[in-house]
């Protein structure tokens, strides 16, 4: 096994708290942020999964925006064009898990080269990577809309090693969602799944090779010789 080169992190999920929209959709609507911005990211991630099979990409911001509208009609919440404008530009703003900027710099201190790879388009995750502050530390920003299909499609994993100039197996893939660390492994990556709620791991015939409790502890365990 050659040394990892690279780091490759998701997203949404991973990095970004998609849930710290919660506080908008609860002043919104009290009572109903939780439910809403669960139904939301469901319903959001589906539709990715279902365009793919039917061949009908659209960018992220516009998945994003129907699975909003889907979520308020199925829990009877009217959304007019202000909330819809102040939700959708929520997710431009979305917090970071407190770890993440610690960790990064850990990661760049043992000369990894580091990068994201998301469904996002370019329009989304540009603008939530500099409203975080993260844009010296990440630099390469990698979106599927390269490929017009989405995870966990190989084709997207592929742009990574396309853009980072590095063998799959010196590539390190890093996500929260269990699904795209399976379908990363799948492709080839060495992969770290962030399992944040203990949860079981997807049964997809691809398991990740390292499932840590928060990304916290990745630093170290890629420090260590990997196994
Ligand atoms: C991302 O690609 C899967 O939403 C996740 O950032």
């Amino acid at each position: 096994m050659p040394p990892l080169r690279a780091i490759v992190f998701d997203a949404y999920g991973t990095l970004f708290d998609v849930h710290s929209v919660i506080a908008l959709c609860e002043q919104l609507w009290p009572g109903k942020g939780a439910a809403l911005s669960q139904l939301w990211r469901s319903k959001q991630l589906e539709y990715t999964w279902q365009r793919s099979l039917m061949r009908r990409y659209e960018d992220f911001a516009r998945v994003t925006e129907a699975a909003l509208r889907y979520a308020c009609a199925a829990l009877g919440l009217p959304v007019d064009e202000e909330r819809r404008r102040s939700l959708m530009g929520a997710y431009l703003k979305l917090a970071i898990f407190p770890e993440v900027r610690d960790v990064l710099a850990a990661l760049r201190e043992s000369k990894l080269k580091l990068a994201i790879l998301s469904n996002g388009s370019p329009a989304m995750l540009r603008p939530l990577v500099a409203n975080a502050g993260l844009g010296s530390q990440i630099r390469t920003i990698i979106s599927v809309d390269a490929r017009k299909i989405y995870k966990p499609a190989p084709a997207v994993y592929r742009l990574a090693v396309e853009r980072l100039g590095a063998p799959k197996t010196a590539i390190g893939f890093v996500s929260s969602n269990c699904w795209d660390a399976c379908g990363a492994k799948s492709f080839g990556f060495r992969t770290f799944w962030i399992n944040r709620t203990g949860a079981p791991v997807d049964e997809l015939g691809a398991m990740p090779d390292h499932v840590i409790g928060s990304l916290g502890e990745l630093p170290a365990l890629i420090r260590r010789p990997l196994s």
